[in-house]
């Protein structure tokens, strides 16, 4: 079986989804359910026992090694970690408690248990980490977007706990030989995304009538990449990908921050007409303190070797994420509980 961490979240959740839909293999979901982490993202499993759900914190090292022993998994998907740029500067300490010291005790258990494998489950074992491309700090208009060699420049508390991960799983692939894979995707977005990010913000914002905030002068830029798209780079690199090596992923869509706004509000004017004009909620805020300008991936090195590439362009994968909060108007209700309305409070109040 494989095990996956932070599987209750965005991302996770919908690679656990995908993993069940295509293959027999069981599959262990070791996920804290903080604030990001949602049961209901999985409840069309609730009754599959391929998919193994496990409470439990990674940088708890007794209970991951239990689980490690019971569950014997051949590979690992590292994907658990704070993930929010703007809570990492509201408050660091979980970033870097659960980012850096979790990836840590995660990797000792994983060398523990690994090395204790007969030889050819060893050969076979994985470890995949999941980071990000903010970990090459930022780009202006002209450079050349971040290759696999770009060196770490990171930013803010979120990506600097990235990087030191990163680094971490370097390390013990370097020193102990532990069959490490390492992948820097773009920005995700799609079904399942909590909505304090840019994307399920401004739609369920949109929704309900209230100010969509534009950070600074919306010429920010980053690359998306439909969720989808990322779980199936992850599984071809699990499958493929050289140990050791690292592999950039990227969805080929780079666009201004204030394109993605206008393009929701057109999307939603159409399928989703209400007394008022959704262009017209826009309010421009004060910027985020240390603001990357551009992140752009270069992913020519996981298109050549392993033969990964996108399926969906923004135009499909936008319009596929508002139908799916759309239609998923509950969810979203439901995840807007009395912690979210404290996080608003706490980034946006005072702001405008
Ligand atoms: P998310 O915040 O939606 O989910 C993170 C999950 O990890 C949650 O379910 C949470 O409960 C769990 N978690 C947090 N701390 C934990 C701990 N100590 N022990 C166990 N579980 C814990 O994040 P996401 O957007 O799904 O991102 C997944 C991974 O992908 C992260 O490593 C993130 O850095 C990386 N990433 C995300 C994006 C993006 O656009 N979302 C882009 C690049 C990289
Ligand atoms: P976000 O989704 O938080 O991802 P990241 O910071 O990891 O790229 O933000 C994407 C972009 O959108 C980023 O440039 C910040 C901007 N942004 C806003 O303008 N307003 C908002 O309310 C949010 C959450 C983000």
């Amino acid at each position: 079986m494989i095990l996956i961490t932070g599987g209750a979240g965005f991302i996770g959740s919908n690679f656990v989804l995908e993993w069940v839909g295509q293959s027999d293999e069981p599959i262990v979901n070791i996920d804290k359910l903080t604030y990001a982490g949602n049961l209901q993202n999985l409840s069309l499993l609730e009754r599959n026992t391929q998919h193994i759900f496990v409470c439990a914190d990674i940088c708890n090292s007794d209970e991951m090694s239990k689980i490690f022993a019971h569950h014997q998994p051949r590979a690992v998907i590292h994907m658990a970690a704070e993930s929010h740029v703007d809570r990492s500067i509201h408050g660091p300490e979980d970033f870097i408690q659960t980012n850096i010291t979790g990836t840590f005790r995660l990797l000792e258990t994983a060398r523990h248990y690994w090395r204790s494998l007969p030889e050819e489950l060893r050969l076979a074992f994985r470890f995949l980490h999941v980071s990000t491309d903010e970990v090459f700090g930022t780009l202006s208009a002209d450079e050349s977007a971040f290759t696999e060699k770009h060196c770490f420049r990171p930013n803010s508390p979120y990506s600097a706990s990235k990087a030191a991960s990163d680094c971490l799983v370097r390390a013990y692939h370097h020193t102990y030989g532990l069959p490490t894979l390492t992948t820097h995707c773009s920005n995700n977005y799609g079904a399942y995304q909590f909505p304090e990010k840019l994307i399920p913000l401004m739609i369920t914002n949109a929704l309900s009538g209230k100010p969509l905030p534009v950070y600074g002068d919306g010429q920010q830029i980053r690359d998306w990449l439909y969720v989808n798209d990322h779980c199936s780079a992850i599984r071809c690199v699990l499958e493929k990908g050289r140990p050791g090596e690292t592999y950039n992923i990227g969805g080929r869509n780079e666009k201004l921050n204030l394109e993605i706004v206008h393009t929701i509000c057109d999307i939603l004017q159409r399928e989703h007409p209400v007394n008022y004009d959704y262009r017209n909620l826009i309010t421009y805020v004060a910027d985020r303190p240390g603001h990357d300008r551009r992140y752009a991936v270069d992913s020519h090195k996981i298109h050549h070797e392993l033969g990964w590439e996108p399926a969906e362009t923004f135009a499909t994968g936008i319009g596929k994420t508002v139908q799916w909060y759309l239609q998923n108007q509950e969810w979203c209700r439901n995840v807007q509980s009395g912690e979210y309305r404290k996080w608003v409070e706490t980034n946006y109040i005072g702001r405008i």
